[in-house]
């Protein structure tokens, strides 16, 4: 037995006829579930299960009525752009409610007074913070957005000299990224055309080898000044090993950063153990914090104490204990909140501090994962057995070189591409698109189910079909 596929009229029946022949109840499915490997996506093929037979075995399936899932027509939308921006939870929605009746009720007195003062309020999202991507408390803090803080990151980690000027990043790098080391570079009075070196693909379907990454870190080594990598590449969907890229990196010298803006609450990240020097990210993606939200950053445990580190200066990375003397001095907050400026964006944070409860709540990372690995390994199955001949995969097919997203090509160029694009938001199933032809689906492990997977295939195939 297998999953039932296609839509067709008889859906409904063929649904219950095989419901009710399966040999396994849920509880079974479940066991059986919780024993798959990693590599899970073709083992869940072979088990006899619907989606939404699957939907239910999964107990973190029940996270989905946290969130607000939006409408299309009498239904509900198939959201599957986690990946830009995350569906609005409620517990994000009550704690911005809940910061506005503090400011409402307390005013200033909001400072000190309420369940979590906003004097302290950054301090207490420290460790949530750190578990969602494997730091200490110390090494991360929330501020900004994200290309504000590449910029001031990079004050204090690109310190370029004639002899070792250079940045590296992945050729086709999100362009706020591509334009951000770029002005660094002119701004500290170097060419980008000399000392922007970009790596680049050399994969089919626009990937990088870990060992074309090694090979022009070794050949640009003593020229390089920071290696800026991505934890996932926007485009692709690719996921690096962070870690072998920090030591190749520091093995030549050069300061290494992340952008984590599409790892952060989609992979388990262990920025602490990679030794990088600092990371940003957002949590307006995986970690629906809502539009803009505040930015993450992680800068690690060896520069905790190190006030002599070049960086731009503001009130609130001053040490609470004399930030109100109100002195013209400046003693930094040792670690990550040392790199913080001005006072902290309560109704904005409080949806990053919701969310990261959320994530905590699930059982972190870890959990998640293993819940995304299954969804993306079924997403991969039904493309691969039933839509073949209109997708085509970007994104490596090792569930250890990639997250929760796929990249799909539209195989016949932009027109089908744009075409296909906006037959499935009319019917409901939201994916982004990327020129000239990339459709990416991310189903996320928070509030997708197994079942809009299947209905993103049946879609495709209808829209297949008509195309005939
Ligand atoms: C990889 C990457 N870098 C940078 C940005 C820009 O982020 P922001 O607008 O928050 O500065 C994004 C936004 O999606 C991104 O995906």
């Amino acid at each position: 037995m297998g999953l039932i596929v296609g839509p067709g009229p008889d859906y409904a029946d063929r649904l219950r006829d095989w419901t009710r022949c399966t040999a396994l109840d849920a509880r079974q499915i479940a066991a059986r579930l919780a024993s798959l490997p990693y590599h899970s996506g073709p083992a869940i093929e072979t088990l006899p299960m619907h989606p939404t037979t699957l939907d239910q075995a999964d107990p973190l399936s029940r996270f989905r009525e946290r969130f607000h899932i939006p409408c299309h027509g009498e239904g509900e939308l198939a959201y599957f752009v986690g990946n830009s921006l995350g569906l609005q939870s409620k517990d994000a929605e009550a704690a911005v409610l809940t910061e506005l009746k503090v400011w409402r009720e307390l005013a200033v007195e909001g400072h000190f007074k309420g369940e979590r003062p906003w004097l302290r309020y950054l301090e207490s999202m420290n460790a949530p913070l750190a578990e969602l991507v494997g730091a200490q408390p110390i090494e991360v803090a929330a501020m900004n957005t994200l290309t504000v803080n590449l910029h001031l990151l990079m004050v204090s980690f690109y310190r370029p000299t004639p002899e070792r000027p250079a940045i590296l990043i992945e050729a086709g790098a999100f362009p706020s990224d591509w334009q951000a080391v770029e002005s660094q570079i002119r701004f500290h009075g170097f060419d980008p055309a000399e000392c922007l070196i970009e790596v680049q693909p050399d994969e089919p379907g626009g990937t990088i080898s870990m060992e074309a990454i090694a090979r022009a870190i070794e050949q640009q080594g003593p020229r390089l000044a920071l290696v800026l990598w991505p934890g996932i590449q926007y485009r692709t969907g690719q996921a690096f090993d962070l870690k072998e890229i920090a030591r190749l990196g520091k093995a030549q010298g050069a300061a290494v950063g992340f952008d984590c803006a599409h790892a952060a609450g989609n992979l388990p990240l262990a920025l602490h153990d990679s030794s990088a020097d600092f990371a940003t990210w957002c949590h307006y993606k995986y970690v629906n914090a809502g539009p803009g939200a505040v930015s993450g950053i992680f800068v690690h445990e060896r520069h905790a104490h190190d006030a002599t580190l070049p960086r731009l200066t503001g009130w609130y990375g001053h040490k609470l204990a004399t930030r109100f003397q109100m002195a013209s001095s400046f003693d930094p907050t040792p670690g990550a909140e040392g790199w913080a400026m001005s006072n902290p964006p309560i109704l904005a944070l409080a949806p990053v501090r919701a969310s990261l409860e959320l994530f905590r709540e699930a059982g972190g990372m870890a959990a998640l994962r293993e819940r995304s690995l299954r969804l993306t390994g079924y997403l991969e199955s039904l493309i691969e057995r039933e839509l073949s001949s209109v997708l085509e995969v970007l994104t490596p097919k090792q569930p250890e070189r990639r997250g929760a997203q796929l990249s799909l090509r539209v195989r016949g160029g932009r027109a089908q591409g744009r075409a296909l694009f906006e037959y499935l938001a009319a019917h409901g199933v939201l994916g982004d698109w990327r020129e000239p032809d990339v459709i990416r689906i991310s189903p996320a492990p928070l509030y997708n189910r197994f079942a809009e997977i299947r209905r993103f295939a049946d879609t495709v195939l209808a829209w297949s079909k008509a195309q005939a």
